[in-house]
C-alpha cells in the first residue's frame, strides 16, 4: 500500500466515524481501511469523546483487535440491533452495490450489515467502478463438503474460478472453518439474477455481492473526500 492510500483510508475512516455517537452500538469492520475507524473510535473512546459505546466485530481478527484497544464488545449473540457499521468493500459501483470478503469475512460482514440501521462503506477512489466485477472477482464462501462440486456450479455460470490461499500457499479458511472460491465474472450485467443464483445453491454459504446493503460510501482520493448516499 503506498503512503497516499494508507493516508486516504484514514481520512475516509476518520471521516465516517463523525456519525458515531455516545451511547450508540457500532458495527466494526474488516480489512485495512476499516481498522483506522476501529482505531479512531478507540481513540475517541478513551478521551471521553464518545461514551457508552459498544461494539461488535465482522471477524475474529477485528474482535482481538477491538479488545486490545479497550472497546467494550457485545457477545456474539448480538443481543441488539447495531445502529452504524463502519466497514470497507473492494469493489463499488454508482448505486453504491459493493463487492466485499477480500479479507475472507464476508459471511459474518453481511450478517452486521443487515443487522445495522446505517452501513457506511469506507474506500480510496481506487475502489469505484462503473460495473461490479470489473475489477474483482466475487469471493463465494463455501462448505468443503463437496466444494468442487460448487467449483463446477461456478464455472457453469462463466466465472474463473480460484480456491483461495494464504500468503504461504496453504489453503484459506474462514472464521467459519470454510473456503473462498474466488469467482472472476467479469463485469456482471444483472447482479441480482447472479445473487440468487448463488443463495440458491446448497454448499454455498454466502457470496460477496452486497446489493442494497450501503447506505452511505465515503470515498477518500487527491481532490479530497466524497460522501455518497443511496438514493441521492
Ligand atoms: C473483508 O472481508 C473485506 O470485505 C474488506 O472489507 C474489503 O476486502 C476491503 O478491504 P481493504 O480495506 O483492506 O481494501
Amino acid at each position: 500500500m503506498s503512503e497516499s492510500q494508507a493516508r486516504h483510508k484514514q481520512e475516509t475512516a476518520e471521516f465516517a466515524v463523525q456519525f458515531i455517537q455516545s451511547g450508540m452500538t457500532v458495527g466494526l469492520g474488516t480489512g485495512s481501511t476499516a481498522i483506522f475507524a476501529t482505531r479512531h473510535i478507540s481513540e475517541l473512546f478513551r478521551r471521553g469523546e464518545l461514551r457508552d459505546i459498544v461494539a461488535f466485530a465482522t471477524s475474529r481478527a477485528v474482535w482481538q483487535e477491538a479488545v486490545r484497544l479497550g472497546i467494550p464488545m457485545l457477545t456474539e449473540d448480538m443481543p441488539q440491533a447495531i445502529d452504524v457499521t463502519i466497514d470497507g468493500a473492494d469493489e463499488v459501483d454508482p448505486k453504491l452495490n459493493v463487492i466485499k470478503g477480500g479479507g475472507g469475512a464476508l459471511l459474518r460482514e453481511k450478517i452486521v450489515a443487515q443487522a445495522s440501521r446505517r452501513e457506511i462503506i469506507i474506500v480510496d477512489e481506487s475502489k469505484l467502478s462503473p460495473q461490479l466485477g470489473t475489477r474483482w472477482p466475487v469471493p463465494v464462501e463455501v462448505l468443503p463438503y463437496g466444494w468442487q462440486s460448487q467449483a463446477r456450479f461456478l464455472e457453469s455460470l462463466d466465472a474463473e474460478v480460484t480456491l483461495r490461499k494464504t500468503a504461504d500457499g496453504c489453503e484459506f479458511y474462514t472464521d467459519q472453518g470454510n473456503i473462498i472460491l474466488d469467482s472472476r465474472f467479469g463485469p456482471i450485467a444483472d447482479l441480482e439474477g447472479l445473487a440468487q443464483k448463488l443463495a440458491s445453491r446448497a454448499g454455498i454459504m454466502e457470496h460477496g455481492l452486497f446489493l442494497n446493503l450501503a447506505d452511505d460510501v465515503i470515498v477518500a482520493g487527491p481532490g479530497g473526500i466524497r460522501h455518497l448516499q443511496r438514493g441521492s
